[in-house]
């Protein structure tokens, strides 16, 4: 799978070099195409991509936490944060899970566990952060109530392998919850110049159409799908899930009116797209300089276009299962104590 040292072959693996600037409306023929095939997480993670994963956080973090009580989020449950990044909806859980809960963030960026545990620090929460892949958790069967993942599914080359181990993960009744996009490139592209005007003659900017492409080509290079959102539905139901809910919403972007966000995603990609030969630096700085100016109407062109989908599911309880909170308590109550998360992981992670 799409991971940070799988093995896994791509998707695709072509050898089309990039054409020469595409004449307007012809976009779609000449599409991007890998020059190479590559594994792993597309963007750049760590400590250079703080300031965008935490303004992106910030963006999200409301309608997170609503999605995160409509999914039964409650003190004591003990969660499992797949794909956490720098962790800040990790931080979010453990502060709705007090007392007596459990939060437990899983990366495959060993940068971005550093950062997150250093937040967990600072804000003296009591998360535990292990680096594992999302394909093969080594969490024990069916120790956690909540499986959550954000932004991670679009990105993986099998989410359903990823869905299947968080649904081990959670105890029988237990809900596995995802957030992701649906981001239509394609679709930017085509809209853009009736949404935003494009300048003169209805052309919609170049250098944005560009960034675009190759954005997009840069995930499903990957193996990733920006647009996975209105698939996850029936991965879950895949993924052996039941009582599925499902709701979209407009995917909250931040205000970028310096375009320093939009810079910051160049940055992010730029190692993958020069290695996959899709672009080289000098192009890739050209871009960079001219999104910084982008026109303040981005934003508002963008919200229209990206969607967040948020998807829940419970594993099935099988008959005789004692409900939630009648299980034996074999759970420890206190942050610290030598059977968390030694009770919870098998030896190898913990
Ligand atoms: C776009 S970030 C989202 C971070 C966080 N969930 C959030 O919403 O802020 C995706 C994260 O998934 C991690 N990731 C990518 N592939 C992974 C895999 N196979 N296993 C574990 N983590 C992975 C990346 O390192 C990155 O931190």
């Amino acid at each position: 799978m799409g991971t940070p040292g799988s093995t896994t072959p791509p998707r695709e693996a072509i050898t089309v070099e990039r054409p020469a600037a595409a004449p307007p409306g012809q976009a779609e023929q000449q599409r991007l195409r890998p020059a190479r095939p590559a594994v792993g997480y597309a963007l750049h993670g760590g400590e250079a991509d703080a300031h965008r994963l935490a303004t992106q956080a910030r963006a999200l973090e409301a309608t997170t936490a609503e999605f995160l009580t409509a999914a039964g989020l409650r003190p004591g449950w003990r969660c499992l944060d797949v794909g956490c990044g720098h962790g800040q909806v990790s931080l979010l859980l453990a502060t709705r899970v007090r007392p007596g809960g459990r939060v437990v963030g899983i990366d495959g960026d060993a940068a971005s566990l550093r950062v997150a545990r250093r937040s967990a620090a600072d804000a003296g929460a009591a998360v535990t952060f292990l680096r594992a892949d999302a394909g093969s958790l080594p969490a024990r069967r069916g120790r956690f109530d909540l499986a959550y993942t954000r932004l991670l599914l679009s990105h993986l080359v099998d989410p359903l392998e990823a869905l299947r181990a968080m649904t081990t993960a959670v105890r029988p009744g237990g809900v596995v919850a995802v957030e992701d996009v649906h981001i239509d490139w394609l679709g930017l592209i085509r809209a853009l110049p009736a949404l935003w005007g494009g300048g003169a003659g209805g052309r919609a900017d170049p250098v944005l159409l560009e960034f675009a492409e190759l954005i997009d080509t840069v995930i499903r290079s990957r193996g990733g799908d920006p647009a996975i959102g209105p698939r996850l539905p029936a991965l879950l139901t895949a993924a052996g899930l039941t009582d599925i809910t499902a709701a979209v919403r407009p995917l909250p972007i931040p205000a970028d009116p310096s375009g320093t966000i939009v810079a910051a995603m160049v940055d992010a990609i730029r190692d993958t797209a020069i290695s996959a030969g899709l672009t080289d630096a000098a192009r890739l700085d050209r871009m960079r300089t001219a999104l910084r100016q982008l026109p303040a109407e981005y934003t508002e062109v963008s919200r229209r276009i990206a969607r967040l989908y948020q998807v829940s599911g419970r594993r099935p309880r099988p008959r005789g299962t004692p409900a939630y909170g009648d299980e034996p308590a074999a759970w420890p109550a206190e942050p610290g104590q030598p059977t968390w998360p030694a009770d919870a992981w098998s030896a190898s992670a913990a």
